[in-house]
């Protein structure tokens, strides 16, 4: 499953992707508006570091209106995906993005009937909001195993499932063991996958225990036994 980072703020997206997990960012109005400065220049600074797909998403209402937004987004990067909400509109934009070769996210998908028009027409991606559904009290978790499904069911689907509003680790667990082929994580969950008290507490020991040892240097040792080894 390939790791996207969920944010538009760069340090954020610096800092994971020095972690050399990372695949790509989603990114939405909300998230633009909340990290402030240029939208065209975030997402453009965003696509030269992580070098893997970056949605950036229209806000026109009417088809014309997203297919236009559209085709200037696609040229500001070439990971640039459109990223367009499920709408009637909506999908008659993606047919048209698709049928010119630019990439879509389908966005604010919370039904897999929903799904299932996405990719009828020709979405690369759709976005199942996990959090979102479980917040009105309904499995996010089966959403995302019946709209697996229903792509594998049909050979002619070849958009990907992006599991998105993901609140915590057990939501990208859960996106995982459901077979999705991308999940978008916010900076926050991202440092919570790695926060465990046994790893923790297991590293302190570890290295309580080396600094017993009578020589504590592992690259003076390395190297000195590689010199003698040549000598
Ligand atoms: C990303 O593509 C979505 O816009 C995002 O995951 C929504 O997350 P939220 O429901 O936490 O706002």
């Amino acid at each position: 499953m390939k790791l996207f980072l969920d944010t538009a703020n760069i340090d954020e997206i610096r800092e994971i992707h020095a972690w050399g997990v990372l695949d790509g960012v989603t990114t939405n109005p909300s998230l633009i508006a909340k990290n402030g400065g240029d939208f065209i220049q975030t997402v453009h600074d965003i696509a030269e570091l992580v070098q893997g797909p970056v949605s950036a998403e229209v806000v026109a209402q009417d088809t014309e209106g997203m297919i236009r937004e559209g085709r200037l987004l696609a040229k500001v990067h070439e990971h640039i995906v459109v990223k367009v909400p499920l709408t009637p509109q909506g999908l008659g934009a993606v047919r048209a993005l698709t049928d010119e070769g630019i990439r879509t996210n389908v966005t604010l998908c919370f039904q897999p009937a929903q799904a299932l028009l996405a990719a009828k027409a020709g979405a690369t991606y759709i976005s199942p909001f996990i959090g979102r559904i479980d917040d009105i009290s309904w499995g996010g978790g089966e959403l995302i195993d019946q709209i697996v499904q229903i792509y594998a069911n049909s050979s002619q689907i070849t958009t990907q499932v992006l599991a998105a509003s993901i609140r915590h680790p057990l939501h990208l667990v859960d996106a995982a063991l459901a077979g999705a082929h991308v999940a978008t994580v916010p900076y926050g969950v991202m440092r919570r996958l790695l926060d465990h008290p046994l790893t923790e507490r297991g590293n302190r020991k570890f290295l309580e225990d080396w600094a017993t040892v009578e020589d504590t240097d592992i690259v003076g040792q390395v190297e000195r036994w590689l010199a003698a080894r040549s000598a």
